[in-house]
């Protein structure tokens, strides 16, 4: 999609449809006014007559004449009150698949109330977003067509490189969004380890690859103990962006699960089926570090994927086996479905061993972070108050919800083993909590965070028809707009 910021007004765009957003009980701005006054008042026709009605998502095309535009595209963003930077880019994600249905290939965008210059990142992410395909795998997938060209109206003039800056980030995160889908039978540890490679080439990143012989010399025990049971062995993977010498090294950790059966603490299949979504942390890792060194960010950050395939078979770890990590402590494995820590433990040592003096990692770490934040935020477990001021910043600029969890004293104790240093799953309370606090336990001191996208990264409740259904690659923007943050870009 190219995304032009239009020098003519919004009734000279010539294209099939003026997209107009519309929230409840708003009155109608200047610009809304100019534009009705042009097409002889239908909109006011329409919206007094409650043909549009403002709900998130409704959408009503309209023919029109007397402007340039074939048709009007009313799209609901629902209360202005309610319009954060999470549903502004929902609402134009669909905006976008509405008018991909309709086959417009040309679409207007008119920032009136309650869209307002401060949206134009939001709405341009959202509208690249919408051109994402999940079923591209169906052999005759629902018509639809793209939008070619999206000339945005009312935003100000010379913004375009915000314009270029906000596809580049859609881009990404549709990127993530279809790692995240890959089936797990084609994304393979090995698999991911050459996606990450091609990347690195397209961004010009250095790129390390530690294969099962390099793992086991580096005593990285914790991520070949997951992976025993799977003849696709692990991969621990590390691209790097060089932009300044020096102090702060940013690390970006990605939990990369190709696909977690639980290994012999095997789940049961209805807890299984969506399993293949088990790396959207690394997918998201990955989209954010191309969109980092394509930028020639000004500081010192890399990605590290730990992948890996958890499964039950002949040489699968067990229940009760004790394993030590990379960093030297060592880990009894109550549950092997408890996977994710163990594989972040040691990527962790990996990029501290690399130089990181900031860790960062996102993880569909826990069922239980459905339990906190559903599908509508994701938890957060930080331990520095200065690192997580600027993640709650970077999210805010990205559009993800992000909220820090409390911790107490009493919860490290749950990490006590009889038998050994830690224990890697828990008594079955405060898992989220839990799992960010083991992770931690690998961060040598330095100021980290823990994002736990288990249940954001991928709704499944089709009951909540107010967030979009399946993988949305969250976290990718949010590691960009800190990565940002951190080299001293942005508010
Ligand atoms: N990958 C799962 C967490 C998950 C659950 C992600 C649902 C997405 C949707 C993780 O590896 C896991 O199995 N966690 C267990 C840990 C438990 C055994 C302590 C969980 O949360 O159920
Ligand atoms: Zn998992
Ligand atoms: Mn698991």
């Amino acid at each position: 999609m190219r995304a032009i910021l239009a020098s003519e007004r919004a009734q000279e765009l010539d294209v099939d449809a003026l997209a107009i957003p519309v929230a409840p009980g708003l009155a109608p701005d200047a610009g809304l006014q100019e534009l009705d006054a042009a097409c002889g008042g239908l909109l006011r026709t329409l919206l007094t007559a409650g043909e549009h009605r403002g709900r998130l998502f409704e959408i009503l095309p309209a023919p029109v004449s007397g402007i340039g535009a074939r048709r009007l595209l009313l799209y609901g963003v629902g209360a202005a009150r309610d319009l954060d930077g999470w549903r502004l880019r929902e609402a134009h994600h669909e905006l976008v698949r509405a008018a991909r249905g309709y086959g417009f290939r040309r679409l207007g965008l008119l920032a009136t109330a309650p869209l307002g210059p401060d949206s134009l990142a939001g709405a341009v992410e959202g509208c690249v977003m919408g051109g994402w395909e999940q079923r591209s795998r169906q052999t005759a997938p629902p018509e639809r067509g793209q939008v070619d060209e999206l000339h945005l109206a009312g935003f100000g003039a010379g913004r375009e490189a915000e314009v270029v800056a906000a596809v580049q980030l859609g881009e990404a995160t549709n990127r993530a969004r279809e790692w995240t889908n890959q089936p797990p039978n084609e994304l393979t540890p090995a698999a991911f380890a050459e996606v990450a490679r091609q990347v690195a080439q397209r961004a010009g990143l250095e790129v390390e690859v530690l294969g099962p012989d390099e793992l086991a010399a580096g005593g990285y025990n914790l991520l070949l103990g997951v992976g025993r049971g799977s003849r696709n062995p692990p991969r621990l993977i590390r691209l790097r962006h060089r932009g300044a010498e020096g102090a702060p090294t940013l690390a970006l950790i990605g939990k990369g699960i190709t696909f977690d059966t639980g290994g012999i603490s095997l789940k049961p299949p209805e807890h299984m089926s969506r399993m293949r979504g088990d790396l959207a942390g690394a997918a998201a890792v990955l989209a954010a570090i191309e969109v980092i060194a394509a930028r020639r960010l000004p500081l010192d950050a890399m990605a590290v994927v730990a992948a890996a395939e958890n499964m039950p078979g002949n040489d699968a770890q067990r229940p009760g086996d004790v394993v030590r990590s990379a960093g030297g402590k060592t880990v009894e494995i109550v549950n092997t479905d408890s996977e994710g820590r163990l594989v972040l433990a040691d990527a962790l040592t990996y990029a501290i061993r690399s130089g990181a003096t900031h860790l960062i990692d996102l993880a569909t770490l826990t069922g239980g972070a459905k339990y906190i934040g559903g599908h509508v935020f994701t938890p957060v477990v930080a331990t520095d108050d200065g690192l997580w001021e600027q993640l709650r910043r970077a999210g805010e600029l990205a559009g993800d919800r992000l909220h820090r969890l409390p911790l107490f004293a009493d919860h490290r104790i749950l990490l006590r083993s009889e038998v050994a240093d830690l224990r890697n799953s828990e008594y079955g309370e405060a898992n989220t909590v839990m799992g960010g606090l083991f992770i931690g336990e690998f961060s040598e001191g330095r100021p980290w965070a823990h994002l736990d996208i288990a249940s954001t990264s991928w709704n499944t409740n089709t009951q909540l028809t107010t967030v979009i259904r399946g993988p949305n690659g969250v976290g990718a923007r949010t590691c960009v707009r800190l990565a940002e943050l951190m080299s001293g870009i942005g508010r």
